[in-house]
């Protein structure tokens, strides 16, 4: 029998990675007020999500994760959201196209401010201040006072959160994403490319089967398939002060659901089975996602399976494999054996960026774009002789022209990234790179059709 929970159970749980917060009559009323706003997600929605990862889980489509490793305050605009929303678009055609499966779309956005860190402060020329957390905790100004944490900050983060995903409502059921634009996806980049133009070929297929479809008298209009698509957001459940203020009822189950995003993951420094992360996770309706590094062992998993979805409901537990090129082998199978052997339903995710992070010489956090794919040929081989289904990636990506990943078609040199650096955490594959990584996929996807699939 699962231990009763309430939704500030956590507090009395070891928690790691969130701030201390100095102004504590401040962070109550942030509190207060968070919980008297409205839910930025609907427990409906939640639940049809949970089912379209179901869908993931049997084998019978695939899950596109992706955003930026950090939202931040000041590059919130309008274009940057639309360009991601519309690179993602652009790799789903590729990937049901090629795979000839539906594609269940997840942005890492709306909600992906707060960040864990690999050490509490950071130094430079001399000076030790606490690290950036991400908007929704701290400044990224060095300085003392930008440094500390601020709890109205989950005000702004749940203001932009609430904008985020009105305009991405507006671009999945409003026009923009009808799939007779297929082509107009393609015309915000800058520069031709290789993946641009493979793109384009399939655009042009796509078209073609559209116009027969329209000469038979089916259209948008009568077809809300191809006038607009599903799309959801996720992000890490790291702050639970701001997860508990958003936790709502959802009034036809009566059961607990996180109001913040459709999807929330516990990253791979939290996912602590005794910790305040799981305990929170473990109550809420949301699809749970669960990062797995090389240090997860494979009895803490099941532990932490058993917690997270007692049911083994397929849809409810994603785990997102980030172990980094050439360690693949090392620990995927004895993961895959392990849930196979006691029979688990889960979804598997590749995030190929976060084991793959290295120091250029110039000094950037860089991630080289060859060891992403290799990632991610590796995950798919290894689930190929495993009799498992790969059923997602999860990345991070932008639709800007960024260099912050060296590589790609057009390739990206360490002396480049300076030019256009502008992550505030991690770095992005660009738009160009997103849209190869996506073809890699599809191909992958293509040539294992038909596999063995077991459970999970
Ligand atoms: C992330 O997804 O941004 C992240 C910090 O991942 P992980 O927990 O896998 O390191
Ligand atoms: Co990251």
């Amino acid at each position: 029998m699962a231990k009763r929970w309430t939704r500030t159970g956590w507090r009395n749980k070891p928690r790691v990675q969130m701030p201390d917060y100095d102004h504590l009559e401040t962070l109550a009323r942030v509190e207060k007020k968070l919980a008297s706003y409205p839910p930025l997600v609907f427990a409906g929605e939640v639940r049809t999500l949970r089912s379209r990862l179901g869908d993931v889980a049997k084998g019978k489509s695939f899950l596109l994760q992706g955003g930026d490793c950090a939202e931040t305050f000041a590059e919130f605009n309008a274009d940057s959201l639309r360009d991601t929303y519309q690179v993602m678009l652009q790799m789903a055609v590729v990937l049901t196209h090629g795979a000839k499966r539906p594609v269940v779309k997840v942005g890492r956005v709306a909600g992906q401010f707060a960040k864990p860190r690999s050490s509490p402060v950071e130094v430079s020329d001399g000076v030790e201040l606490p690290s950036y957390r991400g908007d929704i905790i701290n400044d990224i100004h060095f300085d003392a006072a930008a440094r500390k944490p601020n709890a109205k900050r989950m005000l702004q983060a749940y203001t932009q959160s609430a904008a985020s995903l009105n305009l991405l409502r507006a671009f999945s059921t409003g026009g923009f994403a009808d799939i007779h634009r297929v082509h107009a996806w393609n015309l915000g980049f800058t520069n031709h490319s290789a993946a641009t133009d493979r793109y384009r070929r399939i655009a042009d297929r796509i078209s073609d089967a559209l116009d027969f479809m329209t000469a038979a008298g089916v259209n948008s209009d009568n077809s809300s398939v191809l006038g607009s698509v599903e799309f959801y957001t996720s992000h890490e459940a790291l702050l639970l002060e701001y997860e508990e203020a958003l936790c709502r009822v959802d009034s036809t189950t009566g059961l607990p659901v996180a109001g913040s995003g459709h999807l929330i993951w516990i990253g791979d420094r939290t996912r602590s089975p005794d910790g305040a992360h799981v305990e929170f996770c473990r109550g809420v309706q949301n699809p749970i996602g669960l990062k797995c590094g090389p240090s997860i062992d494979s009895d803490d998993l099941i532990r932490l399976a058993d917690i997270l979805n007692p049911d083994n409901e397929p849809g409810r537990l994603t785990l997102i494999a980030r172990f980094g090129a050439g360690l693949v082998a090392e620990h995927l199978p004895r993961l895959i054996r392990k849930i196979h052997s006691e029979g688990r339903n889960v979804v598997w995710s590749c995030d190929p960026m976060h084991g793959n992070t290295i120091k250029s010489s110039t000094g950037y956090k860089t991630r080289p774009f060859e060891s992403v794919l290799r990632e991610v040929r590796e995950f798919f081989a290894i689930h190929h002789s495993e009799g498992s289904y790969p059923g997602g990636v999860h990345i991070e990506m932008t639709g800007k022209d960024v260099t912050e990943c060296t590589g790609g078609i057009r390739a990206v040199e360490e002396e480049d990234l300076s030019s256009r650096y502008q992550t505030a955490c991690d770095p992005r594959l660009n738009a160009s790179q997103a849209l190869e990584l996506a073809f890699l996929v599809a191909e992958e996807l293509e040539s294992r059709k038909g596999d063995v699939r077991k459970a999970g």
